[in-house]
């Protein structure tokens, strides 16, 4: 339904003035020929000290910044009208989500439903993982008191939130038929490549375990230090029946297949050993939050214009490089029968490594127009990504 876009916004503005049945608010898209403050918006009323505030959430691609407002001063920051092409707004019995056209137009969607908000602060956010867990305490993430160990945290947080992300994939990936349904006689297989100290590669293991999801983990580093003492840390759990370790190179592993392969912070090309371990294994779910990007960077040597713009700015090159690193091995993964898309997984204050690329095998074959992209891309840049060579592209 078409309605002039003030009387659409003024009735965002009366929900948000009855903090009772305000839910949620996004912020999203960009009008055409304005700018937006940040790439997206959310807010959800918290309570703090007895009293309704408006949480804003904003990204600015990189980190996750937060604040909180009384109903008046959010209304008078003027957000709705900012930029954004779309306004998703949850009150306790309905939802109304706008579209504003490239003409200024605003279409809207109404849906009646029952939402609830969840008036909990940020900080206190549900873990999923409990620090005094002992398999916690044995793989060093918290201490003999069942604190999470300050040196830790940041560690803690980035295997917290692959999980969260890793969980509703995996879900989505088994109900649209991508991934078999696991049973105990036929349980899910996980590698983690480039495991290291197995943070990840164990609360992998124990968290769906608790769900229920019966899981096979298998954990891959090259060194042979971490496979010995995982394995400890598995037998002395009393858990090495279902997860193990091997000492091996990702590129030259004697594992020969999993459903999900898991990758986080792989060194460099350890991240495209392991994305061509999962496309030649024919693994069905891939999440990999890649760590450093060296080999496109050092490949940069020729900058095709106007693209000096950025390179002659060191850390403009640099964050250039890591983009077209992962630009160009998402598009290798799409050539290869996998949707893909990139996420950032964490707030870039627990790692500036937070971009999460997720592959899940559909099988679908990608348009010829895809494959010119990637080609005319690598052209344009006179650079050999490590996977296509990896994958004989
Ligand atoms: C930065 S650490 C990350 C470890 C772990 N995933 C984590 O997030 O705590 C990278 C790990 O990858 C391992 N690694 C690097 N290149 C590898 C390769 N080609 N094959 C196997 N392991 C590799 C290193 O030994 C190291 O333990």
């Amino acid at each position: 339904m078409a309605t002039t876009l003030a009387d659409a916004l003024n009735e965002v503005v009366e929900t948000l003035k009855k903090s009772e049945n305000f839910v949620r608010l996004v912020l999203s898209g960009r009008r055409r020929n304005m700018e937006t403050p940040s790439e997206r918006i959310d807010v959800k009323p918290v309570l703090i000290k007895g009293e309704i505030k408006y949480q804003l959430s904003q990204s600015d691609g990189r980190a996750m910044t937060t604040k909180n407002y009384s109903p008046n001063e959010f209304i008078e920051l003027g957000l709705l009208d900012s930029g954004f092409a779309n306004i998703h707004l949850e009150e306790k019995s309905q939802s109304l989500s706008i579209r504003i056209t490239k003409k200024g137009e605003a279409l809207i969607h109404r849906a009646p439903g029952e939402f609830a908000a969840d008036l909990s602060h940020d900080r206190n956010k549900s873990r999923l993982l409990d620090a005094a867990d002992p398999y916690l305490i044995e793989i060093g993430i918290s201490d003999s008191t069942g604190k999470v160990k300050p040196s830790k945290n940041d560690k803690y947080l980035q295997v917290e939130e692959f999980l969260r992300l890793l969980v509703p994939s995996l879900n989505s990936a088994i109900e649209a038929g991508h991934v078999a349904k696991p049973s105990p006689s036929s349980p899910l297989t996980i590698v983690d490549l480039g495991c290291g100290h197995a943070y990840l590669t164990f609360a992998a293991h124990q968290y769906l375990k608790s769900k229920g999801i019966p899981v096979n983990v298998v954990g891959i580093d090259v060194r042979e230090s971490a496979r010995v003492r995982n394995n400890e840390i598995a037998e002395k759990l009393g858990i090495s029946e279902s997860i193990s370790f091997r000492a091996e190179e990702i590129s030259e592993t004697t594992l020969k297949s999993a459903d999900v392969a898991i990758a986080l912070h792989a060194c460099d090309t350890a991240t495209d050993d392991a994305l061509a371990w999962s496309v030649n294994s024919d693994a069905k779910l891939i999440l990999v939050a890649p760590c450093c990007h060296h080999d496109i960077q050092a490949q940069m040597v020729e900058t095709p214009e106007p693209w000096s713009m950025l390179t002659r700015n060191g850390i403009m090159k640099e964050r250039l490089g890591d983009l077209l690193t992962d630009a160009l091995r998402m598009q290798i993964m799409k050539l290869s029968g996998y949707r893909v898309e990139a996420i950032e997984f964490i707030g870039g204050e627990h790692t500036p490594r937070n971009l999460m690329i997720r592959a899940v095998k559909t099988g679908a074959i990608a348009d010829s127009a895809e494959e010119q992209r990637y080609q005319e891309m690598a052209a344009l840049w006179k650079v050999k990504p490590a996977l296509a060579a990896l994958l004989n592209r």
